[in-house]
């Protein structure tokens, strides 16, 4: 039971007792009154916590008919059974028409009064539950397409669950590759105009002059080859977003514009004069620093202002490595099935180099290259070997930060011979082209390319060391 309560309505002692005790037996938080006026009273002011109002039909000063009328005014999502004395189907059918949900005559049967009152009250609570399932499904769902559990993701995920819902102007910056629309996106998506339209257009992609007609829309004549009139993106996003994708390359022209727009929520079509009110959330974005653009004159100050109120920086994948082997596992899912190669794994090895290399496309770049390795894998595990030279080359900003060294290099550094001062120079070059070796599975060619010497120098020195050619394993994939 969850606390909502059933009101009763009936100016008849034993009826009202009755009723009240077969519900209340069930379990039922149960309110009567034998004053029609005065449950109207109580039923307008708790409006919000009553599922059902059981009403009699004939009674002094205010009948069960009006008393539904009053009921019905009220927007709430409120049942009514009506009661009525045996014979007046007439006034059943008459409630019925005005929007009860059921009747019962009298004399009461309490069973059936108990059973209607169950499906009623259970198809409320029913239908609270899946209301509620679905608001958090619509979270999550609005949120599982972006991949990171770093703090600095799950700090931007606060972050957009807080501005949302308002309909204030959102700045986005962040590297290439980043997920800035994705992000853009999720803004729309959990906000109240998710059922409206999300219009990205992207600033640089579009000669200035097209731009704005574009953006605002043009009349009939307003240029050669206006033909006709053109809704422009910030009236058919209206209710909902708009995303000014690589907005650091706007004209200064379009700037002031938008700026007007930002302040005013209004503007004219170009070639017009009639001024067009629009409630358009817009959501900016860019991969330039606007400060740096500001400072060169190539971007509008007040402006900057105006679209900073809201930043949500997205940090480089470089800086939330943790979020490398989450989107890794995200990008093979995706890709072996795209490409019907259920079942490839991955090997830990891959997944070391991959957590090690800097990521300068960030998220585009590390779901390109998943891509190539589901399309080429030939075994049915991705192996080092089938990594692009550039990976696996890369030592990676962080291999050199110190901390945590066994994870980041193949050579654990405080075990290592090649810190300990005083050792020939023969044996560290020995320990590092044998460990080399072990971390790539004993293949020659990536461990070279790791050693950054050529395939035959490395059989040469491993001849020396006294390791038998048969051991051979670089495959030359
Ligand atoms: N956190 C993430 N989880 C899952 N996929 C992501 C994530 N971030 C980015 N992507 C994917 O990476 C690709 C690039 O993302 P997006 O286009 O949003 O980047 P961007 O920041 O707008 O880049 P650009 O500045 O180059 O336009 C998209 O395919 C996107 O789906
Ligand atoms: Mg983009």
């Amino acid at each position: 039971m969850d606390g909502r309560l059933i009101v009763i309505v009936e100016d008849e002692d034993s009826a009202r007792l009755g009723m009240e005790r077969a519900l209340k037996k069930k379990g039922y938080q149960v309110l009567s009154f034998a004053e029609s006026p005065r449950a109207l009273e109580y039923i307008k002011a708790n409006s919000g916590e009553i599922d059902l109002v059981i009403t009699d039909l004939r009674m002094p000063e205010m009948d069960g008919i009006q008393l539904i009328q009053e009921i019905m005014k009220l927007a709430d999502d409120i049942s009514i059974i009506l009661v009525t004395a045996f014979g007046s189907i007439e006034s059943a059918v008459e409630a019925m028409k005005l929007g009860a949900e059921d009747y019962l005559s009298k004399p009461l049967d309490m069973f059936e009064l108990r059973k209607r009152v169950e499906k009623i009250v259970g198809n409320k609570r029913l239908k609270r539950e899946v209301n509620l399932l679905k608001q958090r499904l619509d979270k999550k769902y609005s949120f599982s397409s972006i991949i990171g559990n770093s703090p600095g993701m799950e700090k931007l995920f606060e972050k957009i669950l807080m501005v949302a819902p308002t309909s204030s102007t959102v700045l986005i910056t962040g590297e290439s590759g980043t997920g800035k629309e994705l992000i853009a996106n999720a803004i729309h998506q959990n906000s109240p105009r998710k059922n409206a339209m999300f219009l990205p257009i992207n600033c640089a992609a579009i000669p200035a002059e097209i731009l704005e007609s574009e953006l605002f829309g043009h009349e009939k004549g307003a240029f050669t080859g206006a033909v006709g009139r053109k809704i422009g993106k910030f009236e058919m996003a209206s209710n909902g977003t708009l995303l000014l994708d690589e907005i650091g390359e706007m004209s200064m022209d379009l700037q002031a514009k938008l700026l007007r727009i930002i302040e005013q929520k209004e503007f004219m079509r170009v070639g017009g004069s009639e001024i067009i009110k629009v409630k358009t959330r817009i959501v900016a974005s860019t991969n330039r620093n606007l400060d740096d653009l500001v400072r060169d004159g190539r971007f509008r100050e007040d402006l900057l202002f105006r679209l900073k109120v809201v930043h949500l920086r997205i940090p480089p994948l470089r800086e939330r490595r943790e979020d490398i082997p989450l989107l890794i596992n995200h990008f093979l899912k995706i890709f072996t099935e795209e490409h019907g190669k259920a079942g490839l794994e991955i090997s830990q090895d891959v997944i070391r180099v991959l957590c090690r290399y800097d990521w300068p496309g960030n998220v585009r770049e590390l779901k390109n290259v998943m891509e190539s390795l589901v399309i080429f894998a030939q075994d049915s595990t991705i192996s080092l070997s089938e990594l692009p030279e550039e990976i696996v080359g890369s030592n990676g900003s962080h291999s050199q930060s110190g901390s945590d060294a066994g994870e980041k290099g193949f050579l654990n550094a405080e075990d290592s011979l090649l810190l300990k001062i005083g050792t020939p120079m023969a044996d560290v070059e020995r320990e590092l082209i044998l460990k080399t070796l072990e971390q790539c599975d004993g293949n020659r060619t990536v461990a070279a390319r790791i050693l950054g010497i050529g395939l035959r120098t490395l059989q040469r020195k491993l001849k020396e060391y006294g390791e038998a050619e048969s051991d051979e394993n670089t495959a030359g994939h």
